[in-house]
This record gives structure tokens, C-alpha cells and sequence, in this order.
């Protein structure tokens, strides 16, 4: 079979999932298992795939068919330019998740060397980030999934970083203070969960479940992390776009000072942060 016939074949499996580019999955699809660069294979078309690579490529195709999200197919999510691993124990790191990298990288200027805990670590990608960029700094980050701790240790070893992963019902096993903690913890109001695109709940729900209102783990985390902040230590949150009003007034009624909002590059709220005062 050549290239353009699998295009073909991969449009006519593919038409029907939702927020899908279908030529643009089937060329990165042919890719990964050909181990070829995507400009190769857009040069390719007529190129005869040999039977062994087209199989993996159809099943994988057909995978994808199942509504498996593309990064879970290829077991690959790309964060701040680096690639992870990433397989269905784990949320999807998100581009829209680099503005609470920016955020932290920015705040941790203001620290000679950072201390620094996530709640809720996912994949690991934003702490080993910023395991790799920040020099002094000294990075921890906690999840309840011991799924997702595993695909930590995992990205750790790819990227030879040295973050300290920990199981930890949110604070249940810290045991220090840090300056600075982050989180991306889930928000989504249970009763928008059947709402989201089918894609998404092939992600572990309690990476999405934000309770009724969406806010349980904001008002948690905001009020545990009193006791583990140094005094004039930062809480920074991603948010979801129409939450900064709230996450706002409950930093606002646990005291913390110079609140702000991080916009996103579509002009929506998604990054809050405050000083604990
Ligand atoms: C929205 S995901 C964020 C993952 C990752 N930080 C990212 O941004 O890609 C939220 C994470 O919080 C974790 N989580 C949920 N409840 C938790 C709890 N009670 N304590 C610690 N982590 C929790 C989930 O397992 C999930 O990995």
C-alpha cells in the first residue's frame, strides 16, 4: 500500500471523531512507525509501505477510530518543547498548561532557591520542566493516582530529572513548607463532565472532576496551604476560563495578597496566583 492510500483510508476511518484533522493523524501516525521526519512522508506519497510497518499503521489507525486520543495512540504529548510519555493512567498535558509554567518559572526568580511542590504531578510534565529549567531550584510533586505516579517515574528517566514524586492525598503526606506551590487540579463542574468532548473522558476522571461546583480542590488546597507555605510564599493555580472570579474570592477570604490573573492567547482567564500575606 502507498502513502496516499493510506491517507485515504485513514480520512474514511477517521471522519466521524470529533476534532480531528484526519490527514494530519495519518501523516503523524506513518511517521511514528516509520521513525521518519513528517516532511518525508508529505514528500512520499507514492512511497510502498512494506507489510509488517502497515499493519502496526492500520491498527493504530484503528485505535485512533476508537476515539483513543492521538497522544495516548502514539503514547507521546509534547510540553515546552520536550516530549513525554504519556498512555491513558495520565491526563494529556495541555498547551494551555505552559502559562502556569511561565508563571512559576517568572515567580521563582523572586527566590534564591525555590522550594517548590505541585499538587496533582498528572504526567509529571510541568515539574520535571521546571525540574530542567530552574538550576536552584529544588522541586516535589505529589499525586493520589499511583497510575499517574508511574508514568512520572517514566518521564523522570527520559528526561534524567530529579524531581521527588509522591503518592499524597493532596497535603496528607507533605511534611515541609515550600515557597511556592502550583497546581492544575481538576475543575470541571460534575454536571459539565457530559459535556466534554468524548476524547476526553478517555482520561482518568479524577484528573477532571472538580465537584459540583467545579472549585473543591481550590477551596482545599487554598485553605491546606496555609500551613505549608513560607511566609511570603506564592499559590499559583490554573484555572478554568469562567472560575477566576471565584478561585479569586477564596484565595481573597484565606488572605492572600496581590492576587493576579494570567490571560491565555485567547484572551481567556487561566493562570491565578497570590502571596501568602
Ligand atoms: C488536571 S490533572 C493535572 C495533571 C498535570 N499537573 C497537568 O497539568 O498535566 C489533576 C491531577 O490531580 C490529581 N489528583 C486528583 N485528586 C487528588 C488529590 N486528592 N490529591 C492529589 N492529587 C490529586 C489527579 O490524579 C491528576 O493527576
Amino acid at each position: 500500500m502507498k502513502i496516499s492510500e493510506i491517507i485515504k483510508l485513514s480520512n474514511e476511518k477517521l471522519k466521524n471523531i470529533e476534532y480531528v484533522d484526519p490527514t494530519r493523524e495519518a501523516i503523524e501516525i506513518i511517521s511514528h512507525v516509520l521513525l521518519a521526519d513528517e516532511n518525508e512522508i508529505l514528500l512520499s506519497n507514492d512511497l510502498e509501505i512494506n507489510d509488517n510497518d502497515l499493519e502496526e499503521i492500520k491498527d493504530l489507525i484503528e485505535l485512533r477510530s476508537s476515539g483513543e486520543p492521538l497522544q495516548y495512540v502514539l503514547n507521546r504529548a509534547y510540553f515546552y518543547n520536550r516530549k513525554f510519555y504519556i498512555d491513558n493512567r495520565a491526563l494529556i498535558p495541555r498547551y494551555d498548561t505552559e502559562h502556569l509554567l511561565y508563571r512559576t518559572l517568572e515567580i521563582s526568580k523572586d527566590f534564591k532557591n525555590p522550594d517548590i511542590l505541585e499538587v496533582g504531578a498528572g504526567s509529571g510534565a510541568i515539574s520535571i520542566t521546571l525540574n530542567l529549567e530552574l538550576e536552584n531550584a529544588r522541586i516535589e510533586a505529589c499525586d493520589i493516582s499511583n497510575d499517574a505516579l508511574e508514568v512520572c517515574n517514566i518521564n523522570q528517566e527520559l528526561h534524567n530529572s530529579d524531581v521527588n514524586f509522591f503518592y499524597s492525598d493532596l497535603f496528607g503526606n507533605v511534611v515541609k513548607k515550600y515557597d511556592i506551590i502550583i497546581s492544575n487540579p481538576p475543575y470541571i463542574k460534575k454536571s459539565d463532565l457530559s459535556l466534554i468532548p468524548k476524547e476526553t473522558l478517555k482520561e482518568p476522571l479524577n484528573a477532571l472532576d472538580g465537584g459540583e461546583d467545579g472549585l473543591d480542590f481550590y477551596k482545599e488546597i487554598t485553605k491546606e496551604s496555609i500551613d505549608y507555605l513560607k511566609d511570603g510564599g506564592y499559590l499559583i493555580y490554573e484555572i478554568g476560563f469562567d472560575e477566576a472570579y471565584d478561585v479569586y474570592e477564596i484565595m481573597n477570604k484565606y488572605e492572600f495578597k496581590n492576587i493576579n490573573i494570567d490571560k491565555d492567547f485567547q484572551n481567556l482567564d487561566r493562570v491565578i496566583y497570590g502571596k501568602k500575606g
